[in-house]
């Protein structure tokens, strides 16, 4: 059977873990808290929140029953259920997003790399305050090559596992280290809000103004939940497609929403009250929890060694992530055009790796890539924007129009209760892929390009 031939979860816990481990990452941990900090804390995440469960939790549904039916890599899932058509493009999109995400993505992964060398080494020993914590951190993004060294080498981490293959490379990878990585953050979360100042830190992310809400922080919040879900980008149709036969995907996938959902606050939790307490600003962008975090283990007794075990575990997080988008990639190549696996991962990793270099140059004071002539914004930031927020969302809307529209929701919901468990709220879920989730992305993109507030 093809699905053997392809590799399988060993059962619905593999899939569950593999998927948790796809959606945490990076942008629980790094990207939802300076992305909430920039747009004004609390309304924004009440937003996101909002997001999360009317559009994430429908359109994750949407791409497993894709992937749970064509048991195909996103351009083949499309082609297969609407042949002919220009559908497939849409799988292409996905794959051209995903590939883009993982470049500029592993540059940041190649940070935690660094923080993990100096939690090992002592070398963040002495960091106390915010100024100090900011020196190490300069030090970092002032040197370009030892960046695009580390993206390199996180590339190349990636690149050894997805060759493994799926139950022998990924899932293994993620079982034993996703429960420990929560545990952790309850520590830390613990330790940040009672550190002096806190308390100031949790009023700025829980409690809304609702003056502060422009069409702006709308979609970064929509980006953001799609981000963190790992959605509109054919993941989700990808891990779908490896699900055995008889599991209960519709449970599968709303827990993984919300394990998701639950660390990106938790991650919260630890970086305002963190922040406020140590004086930085909410707004300080792409650094701010690598500036933050030290503060906090200075203050945690035994720090070194929780440092340690943290930033290993955000390092590995940030890995079962990049799995995910180089995975989604490959299978394409793989399946559809024939390649080996080793051909694929070889080829496309390296490739992966040169459009890493300007991001991870991108970050350089000084730099060409720091500040894009007509744009003034960097490198990375661009891409952060235009495939992790413009590109998701349009994946996203497409994704619900195929499902509520073309492919139809009744096949949907077979697709979903094919393990014969009943979707629950079925009545709802098709009112929200064929109606809440199109208009309401549809009317954000157009509002946001009319009245040019691009982020
Ligand atoms: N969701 C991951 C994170 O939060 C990143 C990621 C992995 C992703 N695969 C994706 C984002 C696919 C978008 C699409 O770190």
């Amino acid at each position: 059977m093809a699905s053997a031939a392809r590799g399988q979860w060993s059962g619905k816990m593999g899939f569950i873990l593999a998927a948790a481990g796809s959606a945490i990452g990076l942008g629980n941990i790094w990207r939802f808290p300076y992305t909430a900090g920039e747009n004004g804390g609390g309304a924004f995440v009440l937003i996101y929140l909002f997001f999360v469960f009317a559009i994430g939790v429908p359109v994750v549904l949407s791409e497993l029953a894709i992937g749970r039916k064509t048991e195909r890599n996103p351009v083949g899932a499309f082609a297969v259920l609407a042949p002919g058509t220009r559908w497939r493009w849409l799988g292409g999109l996905g794959i051209l997003t995903g590939f883009v995400i993982l470049s500029f993505y592993a540059v940041i992964a190649g940070w935690t790399l660094s923080y993990l060398w100096g939690a090992v080494t002592g070398a963040l020993n002495g960091v106390t305050t915010a100024e100090q914590s900011g020196v190490v951190f300069g030090a970092l993004i002032g040197n370009p090559g030892l960046m695009v060294f580390l993206a390199g080498t996180f590339l190349a981490i990636t690149a050894m596992i997805v060759r493994g293959g799926i139950s022998g490379g990924i899932e293994k990878a993620t079982t034993i280290l996703m429960p420990i990585l929560l545990v952790m953050l309850i520590g830390m979360a613990i330790r940040s809000m009672t550190l002096p100042g806190g308390a100031e830190g949790l009023a700025y992310i829980f409690s809304a103004d609702f003056s502060k809400i422009t069409v702006g922080v709308v979609a970064a919040a929509l980006g953001q939940a799609l981000f963190s879900l790992s959605l509109g980008m054919g993941a989700m149709i990808t891990y779908g497609s490896y699900m055995p036969e008889g599991e209960n995907i519709h449970q599968a996938g709303i827990i993984v929403a919300i394990f998701d959902t639950t660390i990106a606050l938790l991650a919260g939790l630890i970086i305002f009250p963190a922040l406020f307490s140590a004086g930085v600003a909410p707004t300080a962008g792409p650094g701010l929890v690598f500036v933050v975090l030290p503060t906090v283990f200075a203050q945690i007794p035994a720090g070194q060694i929780f440092a340690i075990a943290f930033y290993a575990l955000l390092a590995i997080a940030a890995l079962t992530s990049t799995i995910s988008l180089l995975e989604v990639v490959v299978s394409y190549f793989v399946d559809e055009k024939g390649w080996s696996r080793t051909k694929a991962v070889t080829v496309l990793g390296t490739a992966c790796f040169a459009l890493a270099v300007p991001s991870a140059l991108s970050q350089t004071e000084g730099s060409f890539f720091y500040s894009l002539p007509g744009l003034g914004i960097d490198f990375l930031s661009l891409q952060n924007i235009i495939w992790g927020n413009y590109s998701l969302s349009i994946g996203a809307l497409m994704v619900c129009v195929f499902a509520g529209w073309k492919w139809g929701i009744p096949a949907v919901i077979t697709a979903l209760e094919s393990s014969g468990h009943r979707l629950p709220a079925s009545s709802a879920f098709g009112f929200l892929v064929k109606f809440v989730c199109p208009v309401a992305v549809a009317g954000i993109l157009v509002y946001v390009i009319v009245t040019q507030q691009y982020f």
